[in-house]
């Protein structure tokens, strides 16, 4: 029987995260974000300090509780008890995230605890850079969401109530495709397109749109019906 997940994978600021949660609630199914683990394991790695050293950052978040809670709603990223919030996305984090999340035994550890938490009673949607090619090929519904990197980042710089100039808008087009550069070009499950994924390119589309096309789409034999 294939996993209940739909994956949803894309380049940074694609929305996935966004369109993920809205997905999962119109379905009723539970989010889970998987860069947001990639990022708590960074908070454990900075912690340690240059260069990290994978066996070192995995012992600290089995000692520290690194783990996922779910809320009844979505999987929140817990430390030593408390939810890591905000502390995921800071401009350090998201700059030192790619080369963690490079590591294989960072990446086995955090598949292993993404597997773990799927169930038959509890259908999720899952989305990263490589849930459909590498921790659920088997997935029913897959789909990979992008958008020009200029469209990203003004989407981007909008959301955080940025001046969203074209000169800023090039500057933070470059800082994406330098962080999609690195998760496509490293070795271990890189950044890509599964070949039975759905391509969808939300340039042109509205929030409502993209949601409503994977809505669509998960009208699928593998994925139970539950309602939001
Ligand atoms: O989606 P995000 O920006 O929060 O992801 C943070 C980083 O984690 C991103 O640079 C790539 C990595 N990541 C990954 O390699 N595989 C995933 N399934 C999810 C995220």
């Amino acid at each position: 029987m294939s996993p209940p997940v739909i994956a949803i994978d894309g380049p940074a600021a694609s929305g996935k995260s966004s369109t993920a949660a809205a997905v999962a609630a119109a379905l009723g199914y539970a989010h889970l974000d998987s860069g947001a683990l990639y990022r708590g394991v960074t908070i454990l790695a900075l912690e340690l300090g240059a260069p990290p050293e994978p066996e070192a950052i995995l012992r600290s978040a089995e000692a520290r509780g690194l783990t996922l809670h779910y809320d009844g709603r979505a999987f929140e990223v817990y430390l030593a008890g408390e939810p890591l919030g905000e502390r995921l996305r800071t401009a350090e984090v998201t700059s030192a995230v790619s080369a963690v999340s490079a590591l294989p035994a960072v990446r086995e550890w955090i598949n292993a605890r993404l597997r773990g938490l799927v169930r038959p009673d509890r259908p999720v949607v899952l989305d990263g850079r490589d849930i459909g090619t590498a921790v659920f090929p088997d997935a029913p519904l897959k789909v990979f969401l992008t958008a020009s990197p200029e469209v990203r980042a003004r989407r981007r710089l909008q959301q955080r109530n940025e001046d969203a100039s074209s000169a800023r808008v090039e500057a933070e087009a470059r800082i994406l495709k330098a962080r999609d550069e690195a998760d496509s070009k490293r070795p271990t499950a890189p950044l890509r397109k599964a070949q039975d994924a759905h391509l969808l390119d939300t340039s042109d589309l509205t929030f409502e749109e993209q949601v409503g096309r994977i809505v669509a789409w998960a009208a699928h034999p593998g994925l139970p019906k539950i309602g939001g």
